[in-house]
Parts: C-alpha cells; sequence; structure tokens
C-alpha cells in the first residue's frame, strides 16, 4: 500500500508524491490546520491536514485519535523557516496531505507509545504497544541481522543446522527441568532441553563433523536481570578439534554478528585462567573494562597483631586476604560512604571491610595500629599507594571472599563517584583451565556439565581437576561457554562416579550417552553463546527482557497470555494428573 516508510524520506523528496502508513502517533489542531505524527516502525514524520489542500483530509483528520491506522497520501514539503524539529529524522520535511483513510480505529491506549516510565506490568501486559515503538524494532532489526549473520558464517564454514527435539529427557545444565506429562505413557514425562547438549554430541557420533543451531533451551531456575525461563543460544559442536579450532570458530562467530550490528571487535580475545580471574577480579566472569585487580596481602597480615587476622591468614590453603585498592577514593568517599561499603559486602557474607587511606603524612585506617612500621611500608609499596588512595581488605574463606570482593569491585566501578565504566567498550575475555568439580555442601558436582573432558582425574583433591572448559566473557556477563567433550566410555563413566552418579543411575539417566560412545565416537568439543544475552549487550540493554519479543516476568509468568494457567478437568484426567491442594 505504501511508496516508503516514514524516515525513508527526506529533503530530496520534496515535490514527490507519497503514499505512507502507520499509527497516529499524535494529532494537534492549529488555528484550522491539523497536525499528525505518523509512526511505522522506522519512525515518525509530519502530516500536515490543511482544508486549503484537502478539505475531505481535513475531515477525516478531524475524528483522527491517538492509534488510529492511517493510509495518507500527500507532497512531500519543506517545512516553513523556524518550523523544523531537529529531534526528528524527519525534522525538515512534512507531508501535504490529500488523501487520508482511517484503516481502523484504536481504543484509547493503556500508555503513550515509547513512554519510557511505563510500570513492567503494563507493558508487559500490552507488549505489543510496547513493540511499536520504533526504538523497539530496532533492537528486533538488530536481532535478526545477527542471526542471519551467525547462520550465513557458520554455513559458510561447513556447519550444519539441525534441529534437535524440545520433549526430551533431562539434560543437565545446572537447572530445574520443565516437564511436559506424557498422555500416551501414564506417569512418565518428558523434560524439556536446557541445551541441546547431548543431542548435539550424539551427532558428532554420527559423522556430521560440524553442528550448529539457533536453539531454544528451557531452564526452571530463579530469575534475573539475565536470566529468563526459555531463552535462545547459538549452540555448536565440531569434531576432531582442540580447544583452540574451537575458540576461532568462536572468536569469528562473534565478529560476524557485531558486524551486522555496525561494531567492529578485534579478536584474539584476551584469555585468564580461572584461577587468575578468582584471584585478581573475584569471580569468573570479570568485567575487564576497568582494572582494580586484588592483591594478595595474607603474607602481611600474618604478622599483624589481631587475632582474627592472624587465624583466618594461618590457613592460606583455605583462606584469603585480599586487598583492593581503589584510586582517588579518599577524595570523593565521605566517611558515612565508606561505612556504608561495609553494609554492602556484609550481605554476600563478608564480616566486616576494613580500610586504610593514603594520606599525606602517610597510611591511616582504624586497623593500621596492629601493623610494624616495615609491613606498612610494605603495604604501601607492593599495593603502590599514593595520595587519596583507599585500599578495602577481605578477609575469609576464599570463596566467600572472592564472591563479595569481586561484586564491591563492580559496585565501586560503577558509583557514579567513581564512573570507571566505560559504556562504549566491548571487552571481552576467555576464561579457561576451569575446574572440573566443586564441591558444596560436602557434594561434588561439575562446574560446566559432566560431559567435559577433564584434563586428568589423578589428584587427590577433586577440586584440583582442571577441565577443557572455556567461557567467553564480554563486560563481565558470561556470554557463552563451551568445552572438549568425554568421548570414550570409561571417563565419562569415571566422571560420573566421581560426581557419586552410581551406574545404575547413569544408565538409567544417561544410558544413550555411554551407549553411543562405544561405537567410535569421535573426539569432539563445542561452545553455546547466549544469544539474548549477547543481543542485550549490544544493544546496551539492561534486561534480556528488552530483546525477547515475549518475555517472561521475574516469577516466569507471560502477563499477556496469562501463562501459565490452570487446565480443564479432562485434561488434566487425559494425562493421569490428579492435583494437590492447589489453594495457596
Ligand atoms: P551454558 O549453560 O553455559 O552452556 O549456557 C550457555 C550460555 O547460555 C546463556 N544462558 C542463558 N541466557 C538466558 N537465560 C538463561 N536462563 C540462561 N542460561 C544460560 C548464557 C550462557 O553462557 N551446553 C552448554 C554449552 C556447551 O558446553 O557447548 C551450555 O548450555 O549466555
Amino acid at each position: 500500500m505504501r511508496t516508503h516508510y516514514c524516515t525513508d524520506l527526506n529533503e530530496t523528496n520534496v515535490g514527490e508524491e507519497v503514499t505512507l502508513t502507520g499509527w497516529a502517533n499524535n494529532h494537534r489542531d492549529h488555528g484550522g490546520i491539523i497536525f499528525i505524527d505518523l509512526r511505522d516502525k522506522t519512525g515518525l514524520i509530519q502530516l500536515t491536514c490543511d482544508p486549503a489542500d484537502s478539505e475531505g483530509a481535513h475531515k477525516i483528520a478531524n475524528s483522527v485519535r491517538d492509534e488510529y491506522v492511517l493510509i495518507a497520501k500527500g507532497k512531500v514539503r519543506l517545512r516553513g523557516e523556524g518550523l523544523t524539529n531537529p529531534r526528528l529524522k524527519t525534522g525538515a520535511i512534512e507531508i501535504v496531505v490529500t488523501e487520508l483513510t482511517i484503516e481502523n480505529k484504536s481504543a484509547p491506549v493503556p500508555f503513550v507509545i515509547g513512554d519510557k516510565t511505563v510500570g513492567e506490568e503494563t507493558k508487559l501486559k500490552y507488549r505489543y504497544l510496547e513493540l511499536r515503538d520504533p526504538s523497539m524494532y530496532e533492537v528486533f532489526r538488530l536481532r535478526s541481522k545477527a542471526a542471519i549473520a551467525a547462520r550465513n558464517i557458520l554455513d559458510a564454514n561447513g556447519f550444519l543446522e539441525v534441529e534437535t527435539p524440545i520433549l526430551t529427557k533431562s539434560t543437565p545444565e545446572g537447572a530445574r527441568d520443565y516437564l511436559v506429562p506424557s498422555r500416551v505413557h501414564n506417569g512418565e514425562f518428558y523434560a524439556l532441553p536446557q541445551s541441546p547438549q547431548l543431542f548435539k554430541q550424539l551427532l558428532m557420533v554420527g559423522g556430521f563433523d560440524r553442528y550448529f543451531q539457533i536453539a531454544k533451551c528451557f531452564r526452571d531456575e530463579d530469575l534475573r536481570a539475565d536470566r529468563q525461563p526459555e531463552f535462545t543460544q547459538i549452540d555448536v559442536e565440531m569434531s576432531f578439534c582442540d580447544q583452540e579450532d574451537v575458540i576461532k570458530v568462536a572468536e569469528d562467530l562473534l565478529v560476524a554478528m557485531f558486524q551486522a550490528c555496525d561494531i567492529e571487535i578485534k579478536p584474539p580475545f584476551n584469555r585468564i585462567s580461572y584461577r587468575d580471574a578468582m584471584e585478581l577480579y573475584g569471580s569468573d566472569k570479570p568485567d575487564l573494562r576497568y582494572g582494580l585487580a586484588m592483591v594478595d596481602v595474607i603474607d602481611i597480615f600474618e604478622r599483624c597483631d589481631n587475632e582474627i587476622f592472624t587465624k583466618i591468614a594461618q590457613q592460606p590453603h583455605k583462606n584469603r586476604i585480599k586487598a583492593l585498592k581503589v584510586p582517588g577514593a579518599d577524595l570523593v568517599f565521605s566517611k558515612r560512604e565508606m561505612k556504608s561499603f561495609e553494609d554492602f559486602v556484609r550481605q554476600f557474607g563478608a564480616q566486616g571491610l576494613g580500610y586504610f587511606q593514603m594520606k599525606e603524612d602517610g597510611l591511616k585506617g582504624p586497623l593500621i595500629k596492629f601493623f610494624s612500621d616495615e609491613d606498612v611500608a610494605l603495604l604501601v609499596s607492593r599495593l603502590e599507594m599514593e595520595i587519596g588512595d583507599v585500599v578495602f581488605f577481605g578477609a575469609g574463606e576464599k570463596k566467600v571472599v572472592w564472591d563479595y570482593m569481586g561484586r564491591f569491585r563492580n559496585f565501586i566501578a560503577e558509583h557514579e563517584k567513581m564512573n570507571l565504566v566505560d559504556p562504549d567498550k566491548y571487552e571481552f575475555v576467555w576464561v579457561v583451565d576451569f575446574p572440573m568439580f566443586e564441591v558444596e555442601d560436602g557434594r561434588v558436582k561439575a562446574l560446566h556439565h559432566p560431559f567435559t573432558q577433564p584434563k586428568s582425574t589423578d589428584k587427590d583433591d577433586v577440586e584440583e581437576i582442571e577441565s577443557i572448559a572455556y567461557d567467553i566473557v564480554l563486560n563481565g556477563t558470561e556470554l557463552g561457554g563451551g568445552s572438549i567433550r568425554i568421548h570414550k566410555e570409561d571417563v565419562q563413566e569415571e566422571v560420573f562416579k566421581l560426581l557419586g552418579i552410581n551406574e545404575e543411575e547413569a544408565q538409567e539417566k544417561f544410558g544413550f550417552l555411554l551407549d553411543a560412545l562405544k561405537f567410535g565416537a569421535p573426539p569432539h568439543g563445542g561452545f553455546a553463546i547466549g544469544f539474548d544475552r549477547l543481543i542485550m549487550l549490544i544493544t546496551k540493554k539492561s534486561s534480556i527482557r528488552d530483546v525477547i519479543a515475549f518475555p517472561k516476568t521475574q516469577k516466569a509468568s507471560c502477563i499477556l497470555t496469562k501463562a501459565p494457567s490452570t487446565v480443564d478437568a479432562t485434561q488434566l484426567r487425559d494425562l493421569h494428573i490428579r492435583l494437590r491442594d492447589t489453594a495457596k
């Protein structure tokens, strides 16, 4: 119906007859002339309906209300002197309307399109109205471009796109499964895939050599700003490869997707071992747009005159005492603010947060009295302290210290008085050499997943076993991860054993994989990139919900369709399900 989209037009089109389609963003009557801002997915343009140009069009314009669907025919004209609108891409021109059709009316809308102050509930209930905002469309345009770029580059590199089942068996990625009851098999359930992990490995056993999929994954876990219960991965697997081959494919893929969004990134990306990431930044997903690396001071604290610290320092295998120097902090933070930082870290299990300030006359702080002059001098030199710097200390069990100091590092960098984060930077880092296992509450768990290749299982302490696993981190967000897989049945069985999965359970849960590994499984490995997270970072959105067309709320419900919802009794009967008391 249209000749152009609204923002296709500019001064070069002046004098042309055009037909535009869209929605009335707003309308106003100025001394008998009616102005309508017409909106389509690209943006706005001003329609001018003057009875002198067309009485018919003017009459129709009179009855136009917000969000009416319009088709407007007219001529492009330069706006008069002083009437241009520099905030609009089309602000120098207008359409002199000669024919106007109302294609559909609209009920009064619950919010003005583009209003960023509307509450989440309302926005999601009327998501289709929110999507009318051209800035929303732009997000999904980039999402589509990036997906197409991914397909193209993977296709060009010989990867085959294969769809794997959605109704399947549990794939352990660490979250709860979404279950689907079977009607035909009384009492049995399918699980929705947490990832296509096992199927992509089976495709390698099937000799496909290079696979990819833009795959929907489902995880029933606590939701956060970067987590949704259903999300999309760009999932890749390849055979006869080592870690370097996989990393190269992942980097090429990221370059292509960023390029599709007009952003240039330059691999090879930096790498850091898991151990260094934890020791220096207190996180396995460090934000490296800023420095603020932590420094070990456990040896200095061992000699201090305070039993709390010396006790901690005497167990360097179990504990850490870490120092985080924040340059210039003494010049910007008040005493009260320094105290409030302690409240921040306490939320994450810290006992307290000591600090020293570098003043003109030396290092000061409540704890300084516990240190000898030599050790004070050593702290100053090890931390390269200058006047105005503050150094914060975290002491305690290593995982707890890493966690709260890592969070504190991010908190300080983002603090408006420090402002150390460059929002325009894309700082990638590969975190490599992950431990294979972690022990939580006495239970051994796989850090990535149980199909990851351990470097060697010949260690006394399971937590010392490293794996060939890698994560790609962008600006402090885990964007993706992968590993070289176990391709030998005996190794897989041993890993299951270390995880406390007995033979019977391994057969019941993963028998099909163990069987497949018997029949000549090639060495293989791969990775998956969280596609929603990638688009969130590219478009600089603060929530993953902004880059998913119909997202779920924090409580995993879809306000728009009201899912999940109750079902009728016959459906339940067919599925052999009897509900217990559902009253809250
Ligand atoms: P992993 O579990 O690390 O690896 O997932 C890969 C990436 O998927 C994204 N992601 C999520 N995005 C949004 N919401 C969620 N709930 C969510 N969970 C994960 C993250 C994450 O880095 N099968 C392995 C990959 C492999 O080994 O090849 C896997 O799924 O960006």
